[in-house]
């Protein structure tokens, strides 16, 4: 595994500065009741909706807040729209992973002169609270990114869009913004997407792992994770590795029919009152087993938290040269075994919980077990 120092960090330059992420959008079968689902089981308060009561006639948009994460649900009415069309083939699912930038125009250009394909030229919205350009590139899969100008925008979300309020009553989880956002790519292309975003984003490799970092007696995956010259958005990059059986990578790429989003992992201050709500809201999380706290304060040393507390979350620990974090793995959030969610509590550390691979690789072996794809 290999490192860089947070002085190195510090030196290198940003050739493609981005301000951070600007929202998550999925495509879905139907946006009002995941809309609903992600209000009620993970909190989010809804801000924004548009439809055709907003003048948008063949889809359907609805825009959620909690902390600086913005996840917007998108679905469409007709058979063959696009969307419905992506939809039918990956199922619910990331479609637009956004970059909030200063200058849509030139992100858009720069990205394209070095070697991205154009998903859609840059163009500007407006309305009375000013002006928002878009443009976008594809990257893994059929996923995309489009770069946000919104610096002349003083409006909810952006042009087209409508204020809407929930209509129950939000309790927040704490959640505060979105830590890295993962990609499982076939066998042999991971290397061409770090690539990708080391020549295109001016991304730099972070850490590297291989199948001896995350594997387990029957299953093995390599990833590399590339981060923005600031570091404020992190990618790892996962693929399959050969193991004695399916790795949990190429049972995503079976269900989902391509690259794509396989987690998205954000943060919270407080990750055991956190988990305690997201359970209480039938949020379903990956288990591991009791005997993983009996030498945990001997793997990472002293912790604020108590076993007990930790252990009736069943919270993970791990520690790295600059502290320690925690994080837990939801169950996949739509029928197939493709997009989850990671909670995670940095205290120093910025690492991704090598420690912990083996516990859950294990975890999701056995829920592939029960679905029988392992
Ligand atoms: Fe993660």
């Amino acid at each position: 595994m290999d490192t860089l120092t947070s002085k190195e960090k510090k030196t290198v330059r940003d050739t493609f500065p981005i301000n951070g992420t600007d929202f998550i959008e999925f495509y879905v079968g139907n946006a009002k009741q995941s809309a609903l689902f992600y209000q009620a089981a993970f909190g989010f308060k809804l801000v924004a909706y548009k439809g055709p009561e907003t003048g948008s006639k063949e889809t359907v948009s609805y825009v959620l807040e909690q902390g600086k994460i913005r996840l917007v649900l998108t679905s469409a009415y007709e058979p063959d729209h696009e969307i419905l069309k992506h939809v039918q083939l990956h199922g619910d699912g990331v479609k637009v992973l956004a970059l909030w930038v200063e200058d849509a125009r030139e992100a858009h250009e720069k990205a394209v002169e070095r070697g991205a394909k154009s998903a859609f030229e840059p163009y500007t919205m407006s309305d009375d609270n000013g002006e928002v350009v878009l443009s976008g590139i594809h990257t893994y899969g059929e996923t995309i990114h489009t770069f946000v100008e919104r610096k002349n925008y003083s409006g909810t979300f952006m042009p087209g869009f409508q204020p809407k309020e929930s209509l129950r009553k939000v309790e927040p989880v704490g959640l505060k913004y979105v830590d890295h956002c993962v990609g499982n790519v076939e066998l042999g292309d991971m290397n061409r997407w770090i690539k990708f975003y080391q020549e295109v984003l001016g991304f730099k490799l972070l850490i590297t792992f291989d199948d001896k970092d995350i594997s387990t007696k029957y299953t093995a995956l390599m990833s590399k994770v590339v981060s923005s010259g600031n570091g404020y958005i992190k990618f790892p990059i996962n693929e399959p590795a050969k193991g004695l059986k399916k790795s949990q990578i190429e049972e995503y790429l079976d269900f989902y029919k391509s690259a794509g989003v396989q987690h998205i992992a954000v943060s919270t201050d407080d990750i055991i009152k956190t988990v305690g709500q997201l359970r209480k809201n039938g949020v379903e999380f990956l288990y591991v087993p009791d005997n993983y706290y009996e030498d945990l304060l001997d793997r990472v040393g002293d912790i604020d938290e108590s076993i007990e507390d930790l252990k009736s979350q069943n919270i993970l620990v791990d520690r790295d040269d600059e502290g320690y974090l925690l994080q837990i793995f939801t169950k996949p959030v739509q029928d197939r075994p493709t997009l989850f969610y990671e909670i995670i509590q940095r205290k120093g550390a910025q690492s991704f919980g090598k420690g912990n691979f083996k516990a859950l690789f294990e975890a999701i072996e056995r829920e592939q077990e029960l679905r029988g794809t392992l």
